[in-house]
């Protein structure tokens, strides 16, 4: 049995069965036993890979594409560079050093980190020397400025509520202690609760018996966080996580444990639990907050936008030894069997600009 289990027990005996929601941000966030509290997980030792992991250009992509958007924005002399989840350092470090080919921009850039991890947070500081990053356990907590914001995997972290419908409606799902076996347990709640609202209409209407929704009220704030900023002192946002485009029902929540599919009940703490990103949700509460969204695009496509065919190149004829990493790297990033498909990338905007880089006209 694992610390997080035990304090989730203690929490259920104490308020009773606890939302899907409540038990993530236990098991993900709990400041002394939650998963990412306590373990770098990136990488072949650890629990997954994330794209800044397989190659150096996913990064430097993405910082060119903070650059062209400084510049789109008028190249204000001071903007904050954010990244929300910035696991190891590595995105952000690779940005920097490409984005620095940009004559003025590492001098306007203020380095701002979203990362609730105290290990994550050492790793990232260890990375980022010299880049005098300053750290925030939430977007509220960066101050006021123009904004160029970037968020991989990091949507797919954050807490979700998930709903079932029986036979007599909507029920939320919890997750109970189960006396049987001294573990957890999904059960229904006995009577409809006004939560339900949270669940997109398409979805409510018309799914049979059995079906499950999921809704991310805190992805929904932190989007409408990241479109007011942009309305009231522009910027651009990306983001690129694993998800849907648009709204529909499904159970999508999952644990990772080295590298393989894990039980999502069974070691609260010690596995990673994700759950698909709904980019029309996000979308639709960015727009709320006044922003426009654009996209999503695969991240294949995007990619493929930014130039990761010509950086490879450039990568292979500096480094001739490395072609075979470079190419594999470059397949998958942008491989439809790989993750340019299944990974998305949504940009925001403040209302009535132009698409950014890779997501207008071709
Ligand atoms: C799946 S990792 C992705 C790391 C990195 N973006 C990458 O692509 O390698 C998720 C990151 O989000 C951070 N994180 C998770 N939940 C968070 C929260 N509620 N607030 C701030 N950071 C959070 C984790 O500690 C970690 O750095």
């Amino acid at each position: 049995v694992t610390a997080a289990a035990d304090a989730i027990r203690r929490r259920i005996a104490a308020e009773g069965p606890l939302t899907v929601a409540a038990f993530m941000a236990e098991a993900l966030g709990h400041p002394r036993h939650g998963y990412y509290a306590t373990r770098d997980p990136l990488g072949a030792a650890g629990d997954f890979t994330t794209a800044p992991e397989i190659s150096q250009m996913f990064g430097e992509l993405l910082g060119l594409w903070c650059a062209d958007a400084w510049i789109r924005a008028g190249a204000p002399p001071r903007v904050l560079l954010v990244e929300l989840g910035p696991g190891r350092g590595t995105l952000m470090a690779d940005a920097l050093r490409a984005a620095r080919g940009v004559p003025g921009f590492r001098a306007a850039a203020e380095v701002h980190l979203v990362e609730t991890s105290p290990v994550l947070r050492a790793r990232q500081a260890e990375t980022l020397r010299g880049e005098a990053p300053a750290w925030h356990d939430d977007l509220s907590a960066v101050p006021d400025g123009p904004m160029l914001l970037v968020a991989n995997e990091f949507f797919d972290a954050l807490p979700v509520r998930q709903f079932q419908r029986t036979e007599r409606g909507w029920r939320e799902r919890r997750v109970d202690a189960d006396p049987a076996t001294g573990g957890l347990r999904l059960a229904l709640d006995p009577a409809p609760s006004a939560a339900e609202v949270l669940i997109p209409e398409s979805v409510r209407r018309g799914a049979p018996v059995g079906s499950v929704a999921e809704v991310s009220p805190a992805s929904r704030q932190t989007a409408r966080a990241i479109g007011e900023r942009l309305a009231a002192h522009g910027g651009a946002a990306l983001v690129v996580d694993y998800g849907h485009d648009r709204p529909g029902a499904g159970d999508t929540l999952q644990a990772v444990r080295g590298h393989a599919y894990a039980d999502v009940l069974d070691a609260p703490g010690e596995a990673d639990l994700t759950a698909h990103v709904c980019f029309a949700s996000l979308a639709d509460a960015a727009r709320a907050g006044g922003a426009d969204a654009h996209g999503p695009v695969g991240q294949g496509d995007l990619l493929v936008r930014l130039g990761i065919r010509e950086r490879a190149e450039a990568l292979t004829r500096r480094h001739p030894g490395r072609a075979a990493e470079v190419a594999a790297a470059r397949d998958r990033l942008i491989g439809p069997d790989a993750m340019g498909t299944l990974f998305r990338a949504l940009a925001l905007t403040p209302a009535g600009a132009p698409a950014p880089a890779g997501f207008g006209p071709p």
